[in-house]
Formats: structure tokens, sequence, C-alpha cells
């Protein structure tokens, strides 16, 4: 991180991006290769001998051509560019970028984990389907509930296969309730996956206090009688609070007929504190990736496990790990009453080996400290800051909390503009704007595994960004200045996102009249 005695520098031109890397296509030269391969002394057959007839491209694919040291020389410099958890301290509330253990790599890379391969036989892979087994054990010990599902590939994916199970459990019963309800603070993967489970989503405001209004949900469940599928909660929600009201709200959806789903995407905030079991929730997906420290993002792979109460039992996804008379695990497919497969195979098998190894290493008792850690210093931080911004919700913060930059309006700057210039200061900005009723929302999650050292130097980053915010506003609103681009047209990004490589062969055939 860059030391704070130092303000960063502008770029000569605000907003100019400072020389780019050029694309591998622009080093490439005819002829040039990464590698030789040993002549073969198989004769060579022309293509057309090998394929006659056979569609074939007209001209070689335009692969770069590039000696192996500009090679990996290219990606090496695009490597520096980036910043990752490995990198610094990566406060981004809600996706809990916290440092992942090497251990659970060199415990995913033994090779009688890496070389599996999933149509093993059962009784020659014994061993993985205990360590799966063991894994189901100890999540449903974490949440407080009876059976688990591995085989959700990610949170989202978690919710869906949850809500299915609520679908499953109110249709063997000859019901048919249409409404999830779910507070205002909700991640929105929590509404679209009501919506691709074919539920209708009714938002539930939240509180003076920012927690969900129970007065409400009474007035709504009692209003839809009969209607109400389930209630989808996070805990702590989105704005880093504890939701007092659970067991309340439990008892009235429960009444109601409806079923209580936990988003436990949050659950480093509470390991070995509070169950949702306890709380009355009925089914609970976990993000390994957020809570177990396995590798976040970049389109996956992931693992969004779901653990649920012994009635839903019966409507877990296929193949269900069982172990026979003979202590031998197998899988079981015959399962009537089963929503069916919800992925390939058993889930993402590396993945969950990695939260295997997470838990294993730190135990009951270590579970319990990152909770501690992950509260204490979002607490922390929030002492740091909080004299900064506006507070909306005066009360004990968890694992992250949000502040609100509205004050800095008065000189024209917005939290976006915070964030921007906190990457000068080589820091990961918070996220902004959500959740959406926090106006010029900052969501901070420092995570548990930043010391008080990285702490510090964040606070200092935040407090000397505000400075600047009263003293040259300008600054914040053109940064990033450092950076290898300058400030995105972040809407342009988002509609016309150009993802494709044009040739200048492209341009003369796009200009030739059709
Ligand atoms: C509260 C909450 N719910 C659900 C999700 C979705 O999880 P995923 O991104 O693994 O699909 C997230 C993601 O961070 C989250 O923060």
């Amino acid at each position: 991180m860059r030391t704070l005695t130092e303000t960063p520098r502008r770029a000569t031109k605000p907003g100019a991006p400072p020389p780019g890397i050029r694309t591998i296509y622009e080093k490439s030269r005819p002829g040039r290769r990464a590698y030789s391969l040993p002549q073969t002394g198989v004769p060579e057959v022309s293509l057309d001998e090998l394929f006659p007839g056979v569609a074939r491209r007209r001209r070689p694919a335009r692969l770069p051509q590039i000696a192996e040291v500009d090679l990996v020389r290219h990606f090496t410099e695009l490597s520096g560019r980036d910043y990752g958890v490995e990198t610094g301290i990566y406060p981004l509330g809600s996706c809990t970028m916290k440092y992942n253990p090497k251990v659970n790599e060199l415990v995913a890379a033994l090779p009688g984990v890496r070389g599996l391969h999933p149509y093993e036989p059962e009784e020659l892979v014994q061993g993985a389907l205990e360590l799966m087994d063991t894994l189901s054990r100890w999540l449903a010990e974490i949440a407080g509930l009876a059976r688990t599902t591995l085989q959700p590939a990610a949170g989202a994916h978690g919710e869906l296969t949850g809500l299915l199970l609520v679908r499953a459990y109110h249709e063997d019963r000859g019901a048919e309730p249409h409404i999830a309800l779910i507070p205002d603070t909700a991640h929105g993967t929590n509404p679209a996956s009501v919506v691709m489970a074919g539920y209708e989503p009714a938002t539930m405001p939240s509180d003076a206090r920012g927690g969900i209004d129970v007065a409400a949900v009474r007035r709504f469940v009692n209003e839809h009688a009969g209607d109400i599928a389930c209630l989808m909660l996070t805990n702590p929600n989105t704005l880093g609070l504890f939701e007092t009201d659970i067991v309340e709200v439990a008892r009235i959806v429960h009444e109601a007929g409806g079923l209580l789903y936990y988003d436990g995407a949050n659950s480093n905030a509470v390991l070995g504190r509070s169950r949702p079991g306890d709380m009355g929730f009925d089914i609970v997906h976990f993000n390994t990736h957020k809570t177990f420290s396995t590798p976040h993002g970049g389109g996956g792979p992931g693992a969004g496990p779901v653990v649920v109460r012994d009635i839903l039992e019966p409507y877990l996804p296929v193949p269900v790990l069982k172990k026979t008379a003979a202590h031998q695990y197998t899988l079981d497919y015959d399962r009537p009453r089963s929503i069916g497969k919800v992925r390939s195979f058993y889930g993402n098998f590396g993945v969950l080996v990695r939260a295997y190894a997470y838990i294993r290493a730190l135990g009951a008792e270590g579970l319990r400290e990152v909770s501690d850690a992950a509260v204490l210093n979002a607490t922390y931080v929030m002492a740091g800051v909080r004299d900064l911004f506006d507070v909306p919700y005066e009360r004990p913060v968890m694992h992250e909390f949000v502040v609100s930059a509205e004050p800095l309006r008065a000189h024209g700057v917005r939290a976006l503009d915070v964030a921007k210039r906190l990457l000068d200061y080589g820091v990961h900005p918070p996220t902004t704007y959500f959740p959406l009723i926090v106006k010029e929302a900052l969501m901070i999650e420092p995570t548990e595994t930043e010391s008080r050292d990285d702490l510090d130097a964040f606070v200092a980053a935040v407090r000397a960004v505000v400075g600047e915010a009263r003293s040259d506003p300008e600054l914040l609103r053109t940064a990033p200045h450092t950076m290898p681009v300058g400030r995105l047209d972040e809407v342009a990004a988002a509609r016309n996102p150009v993802l494709s490589q044009r040739f200048p062969d492209d341009e003369v055939a796009a200009a030739r009249p059709t």
C-alpha cells in the first residue's frame, strides 16, 4: 500500500489513460512460436487427403504468433496490473474478500484429490465420498440443521436449489402458495432466484433500526393467508446488522404455512456464535468462497452448499450420499420425491475440498475466532471513519458496515468518486450504492484476515480522500490518476461493451459493400 506521507500524483492530464499494454495480437509477428516440437518422423499427409470435402476454414485461425519470452512477459505484465486478496486489503462490502490460506490449495492439489474422475467406481473413491460426508455433517452442525447437499455451484445456485425444495415441500402437501417474502436490503440474487423458481417476490420494508419490519411482515402475511411459500432472510443483513426479530418473524411465517430460508452468505460474522436452525430457519445456503475461504469469482468454479431441516430431506437433489450397512459410502439416486439433479456429478469437488481443509484446520474454536475477528475488524474501521460520513443506522455492526457519503455532495463529490480516488492510494475500494435503501452508500467489509496495520492504513487512506474531497474535489471527480486506465464511462461499458479484437482486415471487410 502507498505510504500516506505522499499524496498520489495527478496524471499530467486528468483522466488521460497512461500508456496501455498492447494486446497479444498487436505483439504477434508472423512465424514466431512459443514452442518447438521434435520431428515425429511420421510422413506428412495433406489436410485435403485427410478430410476430403469436409467443411474446413478457408484461412488459418488468427491466433497470435509470439515467442515464449514475449508470451511470459505479456502475461506477467498483465498480472502485475491486477489487484487481488494477495495484493492487499480488499474491503468490498458483501463480498468477504478475505485471504485464502495456501494450505487449502495444497490439499486440493494432492494427487489423490486432483486426479479423481467423477466416473470412477464408488468403491475406488471411498475417501472422497467420506470427505464429502464429513463436510456435509460439519456444515449441518454449523447451520444447526439436519442434511446437506453439496451440489449447488454458487450462492445464487444454492438459493435456487433451496427454493425448489420449498416448492417440492408445498406441492407434496397439495399446497400452491405463490409468494416469497424478501426484505428490501436483500442481495439481488434473492429476488432473481425467487422468480426463477416460479414464485413472486414481495419486498418487505426495513424498520428504523435497519432490520426487517416485523409489523409489515405480520400485516402482509395476514393479508395473503395461504399464499406464503417462504421468507428469505440474510443474517447479518446487507447493512451489516444482526436481525434481532428473527424468532418472531419465524413464528409468523411458520404459522402461515411458509418456510424460512436463510441466506448464509454473511456467515463469517456469526460462525460458532449463532445457528440459523436454532432461530427457526428451515433452509440455509453457504457461500464457501466467502465463509470458508475458497477462491472467489472469475466466473467460478464456486460452491453454495444447502443445508435443510429433516422435513425437507426427501426432496434433496440426487444423488444423495448414503452409508450402507457394510459402512461403505454410496450415491443414492433412488429418491422418488427428489427435485432431481441441480448440477452435473456431485458439486465442485475441488472447491469443497478447500472448504473442508479450511474448517479442518481451524476447528470449532478457530471458526469462532473467525467471526470474532470479522466483527472486531469491521467495528474498528467503522470507529475510524464514522465521523466523516452519515451513519444511517446507529447500531453495533457485525462483519461489515454501511455509511452514506451524502455529506460530501455539498462539495460535488459522490460515493463513486471516493471509491475511485481510493484506487490512487493503492486500496481496493468498498462497494458503492448497495444496499439500495442507503443513499450514496459505501459498504465496507475489511474481513477477518486483515492485520491492525492494514486496517489503520485503510482508515488513513479514507480520511485522506475525504480531506481531499473538501479541499480539492476535482481531484476525486477525475480519479483515478495512477491506474493503468483512468475514469471509465461505466454506463457505456455496461451497455455497449467491446469484447472482441478487431483486425485491420476486419475493417476492410466491414467497409466493403455487401
Ligand atoms: C448476501 C448474499 N447473498 C447471495 C449472494 C450470491 O452468491 P454468489 O455470488 O455465490 O452467487 C451473495 C454474494 O456475495 C451475497 O452477498
